[in-house]
């Protein structure tokens, strides 16, 4: 009979991709996915770390798979991604019916631990094995390329250099073979991904990321080029000129700027300033002046005053982001930001929090108002899930448009909408001829 799997996957993109990986190496032994744990012989937790919250979802998840494993003894549960390997061994100890536990730099590896009765794999294997051919994608339209793994940045808060390891590179002729094969596939936008992936250099050329973008933008039928996430330290004139020389490359730039205080920069390691940061939005904008950009920022850091803070929303207010993920500063094990001293008060970072989003709403509100009457470039994903007479597809921007169309068009095409109706968070429009 065939063995059956089950892959839960908290975090970001690089888990998602992880899991599509795990996923693809598991179909390709012979297993059948499945979507209830009830169901699995193998349950896989691809798990994140990065702030408290994250982490102890996994522990009480793990929890409740206690019971299942008592009633079935023969299933086997795996801890991996970032908990995995921030916690190691000591998973086993306080969750003793996990079968074995698996690190962000194992996942290649992952038919020698099924078989080979490895209990725990945190170590960064010079060989990632990295089997793009068999990687599961959930999308027929979209697939995301690891073009660069780990972090050698050590921002003062942050756990992925220790979970994900120092900087790798991917060879750039890897890169394009599995772009090709991704498009052959009718995978026609792509997104490549990392932690810092403008820090990318191919270990075998040395060219930078800049070049990377030029030679992937240049496939054909690479309809949008995506990629995350950029660090506002390493943008350069190579990576600008790429961008501005591509229509595909997408004009939707992800910048985390974390703080809008150079002093709070500064304790975070980010090795900008505000003056640097904003600058670097400017340059680009002058090259690219229909660029749109999104970010990520913390509140509450250690040290973080009111008027550090009030620095932020400014900022957010100057840049007017089309998209931004906005988060309580959460402590984490090891990290050096530890010893800068305590966060800010719970209660007023929550508030703080508050006025982030709410400020943000109204930047988001008033930029969806002003694409009332433009028609945009819509790459077209497939019906719509909530009205079967319309169809659903992305924006340039990230923005979700339902469209009214008279032809057929096939996902992965692109159309020109015009848009009638911004609502809360998505558009609505008719295609044009
Ligand atoms: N490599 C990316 C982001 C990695 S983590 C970068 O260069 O920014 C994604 C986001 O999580 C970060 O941008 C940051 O805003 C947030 N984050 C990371 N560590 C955090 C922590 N300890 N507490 C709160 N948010 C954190
Ligand atoms: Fe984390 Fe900073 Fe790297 S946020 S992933 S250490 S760039």
């Amino acid at each position: 009979m065939t063995k059956t799997f089950f892959i839960e996957t908290w975090g970001c993109q690089m888990n998602d991709l992880d899991s599509q990986r795990l996923s693809g190496s598991l179909k390709l032994r012979g297993y059948r996915r499945v979507e209830s744990e009830g169901e699995a012989d193998l349950i896989l937790l691809n798990t994140c770390s990065i702030r408290d919250k994250s982490e102890q979802k996994v522990f009480s998840h793990l929890g409740r798979l206690r019971e299942l494993k008592s009633e079935r003894e023969e299933l086997k549960i795996g801890v991996c991604g970032c908990v995995a390997q921030q916690e190691g061994e000591a998973i086993l100890h306080r969750a003793p019916w996990v079968d074995f536990v698996m690190g962000p730099g194992n996942v290649g590896h992952l038919d020698q631990i099924l078989s080979g009765g490895r209990k725990v794999a945190i170590d960064f294997p010079d060989d990632r094995n990295y089997d793009y051919l068999t990687v599961d994608r959930p999308s027929g339209t979209k697939a995301q390329v690891t073009i660069i793994e780990g972090c050698n940045k050590n921002c003062t808060f942050c756990i992925v250099p220790t979970t994900r390891g120092r900087e790798v590179s991917r060879p750039f002729d890897d890169v394009l073979r599995e772009v090709q094969a991704a498009v052959a596939s009718g995978r026609v936008e792509i997104e490549l991904l990392g932690q810092t992936v403008n820090a990318y250099r191919c270990p075998v050329t040395g060219c930078d990321f800049g070049a990377l973008l030029s030679a992937v933008a240049e496939i054909d039928n690479v309809a949008r080029l995506r990629f995350m996430t950029s660090h506002p330290a390493e943008v350069n004139d190579s990576m600008i000129a790429a961008m501005r020389g591509h229509e595909n490359i997408s004009r939707y730039l992800h910048l985390p700027v974390q703080s809008g205080s150079s002093k709070i920069l500064r304790r975070m390691k980010r090795l900008y300033t505000r003056e640097h940061y904003l600058e670097t939005i400017g340059r680009i904008r002058e090259a690219i002046p229909e660029i749109h950009f999104s970010t990520d920022v913390i509140v509450g850091f250690p040290g973080e005053t009111e008027e550090d803070f009030e620095q932020t929303l400014s900022l957010i207010a100057e840049v007017r982001y089309g998209s931004m993920f906005a988060f309580k500063y959460s402590p984490r094990p090891g990290t050096p930001a530890l010893k800068i001293g305590a966060p800010v008060d719970d209660v007023i970072a929550s508030e703080r929090l508050n006025r982030v989003f709410d400020l943000h709403e109204r930047i988001k509100r008033e930029t969806l108002d002003s694409y009332r009457g433009r028609i945009l470039d819509v790459l077209v994903e497939g019906p719509s899930k909530h009205d079967a007479t319309m169809l659903t597809g992305r924006t340039d921007d990230n923005v979700v448009v339902n469209f009214r169309t008279d032809s057929s068009p096939l996902p992965g095409s692109m159309l020109g909408v015009r848009i009638e109706q911004a609502r809360h968070h998505t558009l609505r429009g008719e295609a044009v001829a």
